[in-house]
């Protein structure tokens, strides 16, 4: 086992180190995977649109039929306290939450009490050349289930798809079901056509970003059109700019897909205006909206 850091953890009403925190083997999470989690940017110490992540949480909750065990307030507290244990101010929230554990049955036992684990690490942004150059992704089939709005801690699907990409040195695998976009293996799709910013619609094939919503105010507040609509794999290949969203990468600008540069004219191969425009409405987001 490799060593695992010391910071704090919190599991099941205790907090403690990360190397010592211990589940049982009959957790439905460990034998089903049946269980959701979240993960929340915080920066400066600050948590980021803290609210709308506890508003997925719920929904994925929901979703499996698992009562909610902490209100708003609680996991906020829980969350600054692993969040002040930290050295570093800049920092990812991951909460995971299980059904609980129980005798092996597939069928969904009612009454148990949720496994609840949490801890913080530091946050690993793109790097400024990653920034300043754009980012290469590589494109594949979107194999996994049918169910990619739950944040389930199921993860074998978009295991399976990132490793295309790392196999082929890119940073993500952007995915096409029926010949269109659905999303990437761990982050929302964007492209940008005749200056506006378009996304896949909600569906239940694609995980709703908090970012969805944040680059719509975004794209309001710096004029930019916004719409989310059925996106063809042949308009990924000709999109003007593409962009990759999620806690950690926030926008970041993919100007490579399958080894072709992405883009047009002077352009092509670089980040576009579109990104540089959001990426600067988010720093300021980020400042504003950190609680
Ligand atoms: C499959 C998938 N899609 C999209 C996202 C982006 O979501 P968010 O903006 O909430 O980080 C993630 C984030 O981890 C993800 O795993």
């Amino acid at each position: 086992m490799p060593d695992l850091p010391e910071s704090l953890c919190y599991l099941n009403g205790e907090f403690g180190p990360l190397s010592e925190a211990r589940v049982s083997v009959l957790d439905r999470g460990f034998i089903f995977g049946d269980g959701v989690y979240e993960v929340v940017p915080v920066y400066a110490r600050r948590l980021f649109r803290f609210d709308e992540h506890m508003a997925r949480l719920a929904r994925s909750l929901a979703k499996l039929r698992i009562a909610n065990p902490h209100t708003s307030a609680d996991w906020l507290a829980l969350c600054r306290k692993l969040v002040a244990a930290q050295a570093v101010e800049d920092q990812l929230v991951y909460i995971q939450v299980t059904r609980g554990v129980a005798l092996r049955d597939h069928v969904m036992p009612v009454g148990l009490a949720p496994t609840v684990f949490m801890m913080a690490s530091a946050m690993k942004p793109p790097t400024a050349e990653q920034r300043h150059r754009g980012v290469a992704c590589v494109t594949a089939r979107d194999f996994r289930w049918e169910r990619g709005d739950i944040k389930s801690i199921s993860l074998l699907g978009n295991v399976l798809a990132r490793q295309i990409s790392a196999d082929a040195g890119a940073v993500e695998t952007i995915m096409f079901r029926d010949g269109h976009l659905t999303e990437a293996a761990a982050c929302n799709v964007w492209i940008v056509h005749e200056g506006a910013l378009l996304g896949p619609p909600k569906s239940e094939h694609v995980l709703e970003g908090i970012r969805v919503e944040l680059l719509r105010e975004l794209c309001e507040e710096t004029g930019i059109a916004y719409n989310l609509r059925p996106i063809a794999e042949s308009e990924v290949v000709a999109a003007d700019e593409i962009l990759l969203s999620s806690a950690t990468k926030e926008v970041l600008p993919v100007t490579t897909l399958d080894h072709e540069p992405v883009g047009h004219g002077a352009q092509r191969g670089k980040p576009g205006p579109v990104y540089a425009r959001l990426h600067e409405a988010y720093q300021r987001a980020k400042r504003a909206q950190s609680i």
